[in-house]
Order: C-alpha cells, then structure tokens, then sequence
C-alpha cells in the first residue's frame, strides 16, 4: 500500500514510540528522511553519538560504510538500514586491492615497517581491519589533518586510502608532498600515497562553474568540501568537511552570497537565501537518495514482526581490527 509522506511519518512516530529504534540520518539523505532522524550529523558525529546511545536497534539512513562502523563500535546493537546503499567511492578499494597498494609501495622500495596506513572513513570494514592489522588507522575528513599531522610524528611513509582527492587536499594544506599510485611519479619521493579512489559527485565541480560565479557575483565566496578535486579547493575560499561547511555558512552575514560545492541534499536545507550550487548539474548522491520514507518505515515494521531486514553483520576478525582502526583514531 502507498501511503503519503504525512500518513508514513505519523507512522513511523507510533512505531518509534513502541520499539526500542533510534533512527539515525546522515547530512546527505533525503529532506523528509533526515526530518525523521533521532541522531543527525556527518559521518564522525553519527559513528560517535550512536556509539552512546542505548536503544536494542539502531536504524541507519545513510551508504552501508556508515551503517558497518556502527557495528563495528558497538558489536552488540543490532543495525539495520533500510536500503544497504553502497558508496561508490567506498566501493572502489577492497581487501585485494588494498594488498596491491601495499604491494607498490614495497615495489619502490618502501618495507611495511615504514608504511602508516590511514583509511577515510568512507571504506569498508574489511579495508578498515586491513589497515588497523597494519598499525594503521582511520580518519573522517572533519579530523583528517589532525590525524595525519599525529601519524607523521611517526616518521612514515602515509598510504592514504580510497580518496586521492582528500589525500592530496590535506599533503597540499600541510606543504607536503603527495602522489597518486599509478600517477607515473616514484612514490618513495611522496610522503602521502594516494590510492586512486575518488567520489563521482564531489568531482562534478568545475573550475568552469567557480569562474561563473565569481563573474556573476564579484563578491561571493566559494565553499567546498576536500573530496573536490584539489584544482578545485585551491581555487576556492574554504575547504571543509561537512559539519565545517554548515558551521562556516550559518556564520556568514546573512547577506553574504555563497557558492557551495557538496552534495544536494545538505546545501539545499542550509540557509534560506543567498545559497547556491556550484554546479549546473544538481550534485545528488545517487545511492544516498536511494533510501526512502517508504522504506524507513518498512524497516521499522519488520522489526515490529520480529523479522528484521538488512542487518548488517561484521564477521569476528574483521570487527576486531576495524575497530581498533575506528578507535585509533577516536582516540586521537
Ligand atoms: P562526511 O564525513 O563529511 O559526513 O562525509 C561523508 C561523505 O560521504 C562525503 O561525501
Ligand atoms: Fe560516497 Fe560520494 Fe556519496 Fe559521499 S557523496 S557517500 S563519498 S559517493
């Protein structure tokens, strides 16, 4: 039966008040989705704030790296997500090819013992308990010059993975040298190794769209989040992860225009004036948007039946060594 957007959250609000459900939404997912959410956030906020909470279930809107670090920090809540949306950046490394980004290195000579593996959390579990098993750890793009100024204490070699872009932005914001395995360059010159991972949505932002706008408003600034391509933040006025953008926009003079390159969803519900896209084509994380009121609520059914749906499972090891990843940088 097709209900309206109205009748489903009247819905989910009886089935909320009867289980023991917290519903988690991330930044990017659809308006009426996020409105639902009893935790909202970007993806460091929802991994840490579920990660207290103490409902049985924990039902995830979001891509299925999100849903996986939740079970990964919290073994015993049960997650279910209402579509296991897979993020495509996050689905360009698993554990073979992360063996053959270590296997490169060591190619040029770089041994194990002086590699430092960190993974953006935009990874899946089993990427995570590779690098956690390699003294490795994780990082979110809120923390990752943080975490990498603290993983260089170490005097190693840095195999950034999946992102080239993120990996990059943050070697050029701390003045150190960076390259991209298969990029043609000897690796061992880099102290950041980028695997050649990249976000499909974060790359349609185009130097093209920032001169249009500088021209259209001589004044405006551009924002962007450090998964665009580094031409891209280099030629903008901030670079930030998610929960940085919407703190450095809600700061702004009302009156302040702003170009902003991230997902649709989140820019979209920001500020109700001045705002803008950086893009002509509408920048929407297809698998983000995949999720709908419609399935939250036969989530939550199902787990009223006694038969829940898309639970995510994390075998023993996997979860052992992700989350160590996890907590190496929770720790930090
Ligand atoms: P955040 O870590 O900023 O939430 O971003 C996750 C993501 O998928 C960005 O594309
Ligand atoms: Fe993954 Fe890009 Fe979607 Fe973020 S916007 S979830 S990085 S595909």
């Amino acid at each position: 039966m097709q209900y309206t957007n109205e009748e489903l959250k009247t819905k989910i609000d009886e089935l909320k008040e009867k289980l023991s459900v917290t519903v988690v939404a991330h930044f990017y997912q659809r308006d009426e989705v996020f409105e639902v959410g009893d935790i909202t956030g970007d993806s460091l906020e929802l991994a840490v704030k579920t990660r207290d909470d103490d409902a049985e279930f924990v039902l995830f809107c979001g891509v299925g790296f999100m849903g996986q670090s939740v079970k990964v920090l919290s073994p015993s809540k049960r997650v279910v997500m209402p579509k296991v949306a897979l993020c495509a950046m996050a689905s360009m490394i698993n554990g073979a090819q992360y063996d053959e980004a270590v296997k490169a290195l060591n190619d040029s000579g770089i041994t194990n013992e002086n590699i430092l593996p960190i993974t953006y959390i935009n990874s899946s579990a089993e990427v995570k308990a590779k690098v956690g098993e390699m003294g490795g750890m994780v990082c979110t793009s809120a923390n990752a010059k943080h975490i990498i100024t603290a993983a260089l204490k170490e005097g190693k070699k840095i195999l950034f993975v999946p992102d080239r872009c993120l990996g990059q932005n943050i070697a050029n914001q701390m003045g150190l040298k960076s390259c991209v395995i298969g990029d043609g360059s000897d690796l061992s010159e880099s102290d950041i190794i980028c695997f050649d991972g990249f976000c499909s949505v974060h790359q349609l932002f185009t130097l093209e769209d920032i001169e249009f706008y500088r021209k259209k408003f001589p004044d405006i600034l551009i924002a962007v989040h450090p998964e665009c391509d580094p031409a891209i933040c280099n030629a903008s006025d901030f670079v930030g992860s998610t929960s940085q953008l919407i703190k450095y926009i809600k700061e702004l003079p009302a009156e302040q225009k702003v170009a902003v390159g991230t997902e649709f969803n989140m820019v979209n519900r920001l500020r109700p004036s001045n705002t803008y896209i950086l893009s002509s084509t509408k920048p929407e994380c297809p698998t983000m948007n995949e999720t709908t009121l419609q399935d939250v609520y036969l989530t939550l059914k199902a787990i009223d039946e006694g038969k829940p749906i898309n639970e995510i499972e994390v075998d023993e090891k996997t979860q052992k060594w992700a989350k160590i990843a996890l907590e190496r940088m929770l720790a930090l």
